[in-house]
């Protein structure tokens, strides 16, 4: 299944909290295997974020948190991070995260064979920093104020109009403040119909120079890298993929 409904299945609520929360000596145990693809959600944190460039207990917004392990790490030095996921059941699951600091869930190992494993929190964290709310990306409440970190981490090809979540960016991102997008560009008609898809169909234009169009002139490009992942389907199979991590200041 691949559409946006997937996120509300068990299956990925499973996969989600492995992705997020996993152990490598579960998650990746084969030596031979793209270990550095390991941990992405602490990554898009430690890769793109310069905490140095942010006002004292900076207000941070993780778009797309899915089971929160990105806002977790935001809250080691963010005085408040909101965590907005349109999936009611990735945000019970970071809501369950948040209270207990673990969750019992299962993976799939091969055919039926599942195997249970346990979601453990960062235990030097203050979870409390974090508040989780079920809400759209492109649908934003006016009332939700300014941000001085925004991060959307594999969120933009997800959606049915990024354009319109990138527009709404101006007003969500405090003068000065920063915004980290990372996203592998796969777009897929599923999320987002052919029009919507931020791509150069020449392949003239690198797809940053695109997003730095949607954004408009109060958004300079600071970083640019490449993040890859690793996405764990069953004992046996991965997806490998790399996104664009793009770090971007708002003028003041
Ligand atoms: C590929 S996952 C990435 C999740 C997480 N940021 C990460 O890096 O693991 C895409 C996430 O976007 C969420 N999502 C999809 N459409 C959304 C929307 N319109 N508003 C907010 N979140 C959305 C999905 O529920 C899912 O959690």
């Amino acid at each position: 299944m691949m559409s946006e409904a997937f996120y509300e299945t068990g299956e990925a609520v499973g996969q989600y909290l492995f992705f997020h929360y996993g152990k490598i000596t579960d998650y990746m145990p084969y030596p031979q295997g793209p270990v550095e693809a390991f941990g992405f959600p602490v990554r898009v944190v430690t890769g793109m974020v310069d905490s140095s460039t942010l006002p004292p207990s900076p207000r941070a917004l993780d778009l797309g948190c899915a089971v929160g392990r990105t806002s977790f790490e935001l809250a080691r030095f963010c005085g408040e991070v909101v965590g907005i996921d349109a999936s009611a059941r990735f945000i019970e699951a970071a809501q369950a995260m948040q209270r207990e600091g673990r969750l019992e869930h299962d993976v799939l190992i091969e055919g039926a064979r599942r195997m249970q494993v346990t979601a453990e929190a960062p235990v030097d964290v203050d979870r409390t920093r974090v508040d989780f709310r079920v809400g759209d990306a492109q649908a934003l409440p006016d009332d939700l104020g300014a941000f001085d970190l925004v991060v959307a981490a594999n969120l933009i090809d997800r959606l049915p109009d990024p354009a319109a979540c990138l527009a709404r960016m101006e007003s969500l991102v405090k003068p000065g403040g920063r915004l980290v997008i990372t996203s592998p560009y796969t777009w897929l008609i599923d999320y987002t119909p052919k029009q919507n898809w931020l791509y150069s169909p020449d392949g003239d234009t690198p797809t940053r120079d695109i997003i730095a169009r949607a954004l408009g002139p109060a958004f300079t490009l600071e970083h640019h890298t490449d993040l890859p992942f690793l996405i764990r389907e069953h004992a046996r199979k991965y997806q490998w993929s790399v996104a664009e991590g793009t770090r971007w200041m708002r003028g003041v």
